[in-house]
C-alpha cells in the first residue's frame, strides 16, 4: 500500500514509518519539521534498508497535499502531524486550533478531492479527562480540559461527520495512552526540544546527568504509593497498532475509535525503579506539588483493540526503559562525535 504519513519525522511517526516499511508498505512522509529534524529520514532509511519519500511542508496546505497524493498514488493516510504540548496549548490555544484542527481540515479536503478513503488518526487518551471508572474504555465520557485535548476531540468529531457524508470513507481514531521507549537500534526515539514535559524523557536526562533530579509531581494521590499511575506503552507496540488499523480499514468503512495501551498502570516511583534497573543509573528525585491538570490514575481497557484490530502490546516495561536508555546513549555518542 502507498501510505502518506504526516508527522513522520516525529517521535511516534518515525517508529510508525519503520514498522510500515518492514510490513512492505511504501511510505511517503510529510513533515514541516517544526518539532523534528531532517536527519530522522536518514535514520528511518538506515533501519528500513531503503529511503522513504520525504516532503517538507504543511499538512494543512491543500494543494501541496493533493500533489503528493497524486504523485505517489496514495491509498491511505496516517495523520500524526500536530502540536502536543498541553501547557503551551493553554497559553496559546489558537496556535493549537490553527495547526491541529485546520491542519486536519486541509488534509481531509485534499483526501476528499483526490478520493482517498482510508485514514488513521492519532488521538489521545487525554480526551477522557479524569477517569470516572477504570480501566477506561472507548465509551467513557469525554471531558477535555485544555486546548490540546479539545483539538483532538474536534478532529475526532470532524471525522465522524465526514464519515457520515462519505460512506466510502474509513477513519480510525487511535487514542494513545503513554508512549515511551525507542526502536532497538537506538537510531530513533523521543528527542524533545528544550525541557521535556513528559516523564520518560525527563527520567532519561536525569539518569544521563543532563539534569540534576526529577520532580515527581505529587506524592499524595489515592494510588498505592501516592504517585500518579499511567498506562505506558512501548512506542514500537504503538506503531504496530497503526499497521493493524490499516489492515482493519482494508475490510471496513465508517468511523471507529480504539484505545492503544497495555491495560496495566505503573506509578511514577515504579517507573523510576524500573528505569534504574534497566540502565544501572540512579535517578534522584524530589516529590513536589501536583501538576495542574494531572489525573491520579489512567489505564486502558484494551478489549476493543484486541478483538477489533487483532493487536495487543507485547513488549515489557523493561523493554521500554532499556530502549529509551539505549537511544539516549546513542544520542550522547553522536553529539560527542559532532562536537555538540
Ligand atoms: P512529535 O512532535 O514528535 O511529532 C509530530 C510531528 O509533526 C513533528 O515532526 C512535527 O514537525 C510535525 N508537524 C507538526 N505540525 C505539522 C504540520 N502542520 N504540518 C506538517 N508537520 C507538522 O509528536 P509525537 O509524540 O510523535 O506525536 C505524534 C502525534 O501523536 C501528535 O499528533 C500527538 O498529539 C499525538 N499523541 C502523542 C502522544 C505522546 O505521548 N507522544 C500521546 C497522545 C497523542
Ligand atoms: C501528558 C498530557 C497528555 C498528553 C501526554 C502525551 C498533561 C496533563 N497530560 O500525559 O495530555 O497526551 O502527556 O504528550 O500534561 N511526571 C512527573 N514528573 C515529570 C513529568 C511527569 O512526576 O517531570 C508524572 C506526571 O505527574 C504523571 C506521569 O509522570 O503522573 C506521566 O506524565 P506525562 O509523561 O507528562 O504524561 P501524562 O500526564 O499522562
Amino acid at each position: 500500500m502507498n501510505v502518506l504519513l504526516t508527522g513522520g519525522c516525529g517521535y511516534i511517526g518515525s517508529h510508525v514509518a519503520v514498522v510500515l516499511m518492514s510490513a512492505g508498505h511504501e511510505v511517503v512522509i510529510v513533515d514541516n519539521l517544526t518539532n523534528s529534524r531532517r536527519d530522522v529520514v536518514d535514520k528511518i532509511a538506515e533501519i528500513g534498508g531503503r529511503p522513504p519519500s520525504f516532503y517538507q511542508g504543511d499538512v494543512g496546505d491543500v494543494e501541496f497535499i493533493r500533489d503528493v497524493i497524486r504523485r505517489h498514488r496514495i491509498d491511505s493516510v496516517i495523520h500524526l502531524a500536530g502540536f502536543k504540548s498541553v501547557g503551551e496549548s493553554v497559553q496559546l490555544p489558537l496556535k493549537y486550533y490553527q495547526n491541529n484542527v485546520c491542519g486536519a481540515l486541509g488534509l481531509l479536503q485534499a483526501m476528499e478531492a483526490e478520493s482517498v478513503s482510508n485514514l488513521v488518526f492519532s488521538s489521545s487518551a487525554t480526551i477522557y479527562g479524569n477517569p470516572q471508572y477504570l480501566p477506561v474504555d472507548e465509551a467513557h465520557p469525554q471531558h477535555v480540559i485544555n486546548a490540546y485535548g479539545r483539538s483532538k476531540l474536534h478532529i475526532e468529531e470532524m471525522l465522524r461527520d465526514v464519515c457520515i457524508s462519505r460512506p466510502s470513507l474509513g477513519a480510525i481514531c487511535l487514542r494513545y495512552f503513554n508512549p515511551v521507549g525507542a526502536h532497538h537500534s537506538g537510531l530513533i526515539g523521543d528527542h524533545p526540544r528544550g525541557i521535556p514535559n513528559n516523564l520518560m524523557p525527563y527520567v532519561v536526562q536525569v539518569a544521563s546527568g543532563e539534569r540534576e533530579f526529577l520532580n515527581v509531581f505529587g506524592g499524595d494521590y489515592p494510588t498505592p504509593d501516592g504517585t500518579g499511575v499511567r498506562d505506558y506503552i512501548h512506542v514500537m507496540d504503538l506503531a504496530e497498532g497503526h499497521v493493524a488499523a490499516l489492515n482493519h480499514l482494508s475490510l471496513s468503512t465508517g468511523w471507529h475509535a480504539f484505545n492503544l495501551g497495555t491495560g496495566k498502570g505503573y506509578s511514577v516511583l515504579e517507573m523510576i525503579r524500573a528505569f534504574e534497573g534497566g540502565s544501572g543509573r540512579a535517578v534522584p528525585y524530589k516529590i513536589t506539588a501536583r501538576r495542574e491538570g494531572d489525573v491520579a490514575c489512567a489505564y486502558a481497557d484494551i478489549q476493543a483493540a484486541t478483538l477489533g484490530l487483532n493487536w495487543k502490546a507485547k513488549r515489557t516495561l523493561e523493554d521500554m526503559c532499556s530502549s529509551a536508555w539505549f537511544f539516549q546513549n546513542h544520542l550522547s555518542t553522536r553529539r560527542q562525535g559532532s562536537g555538540r
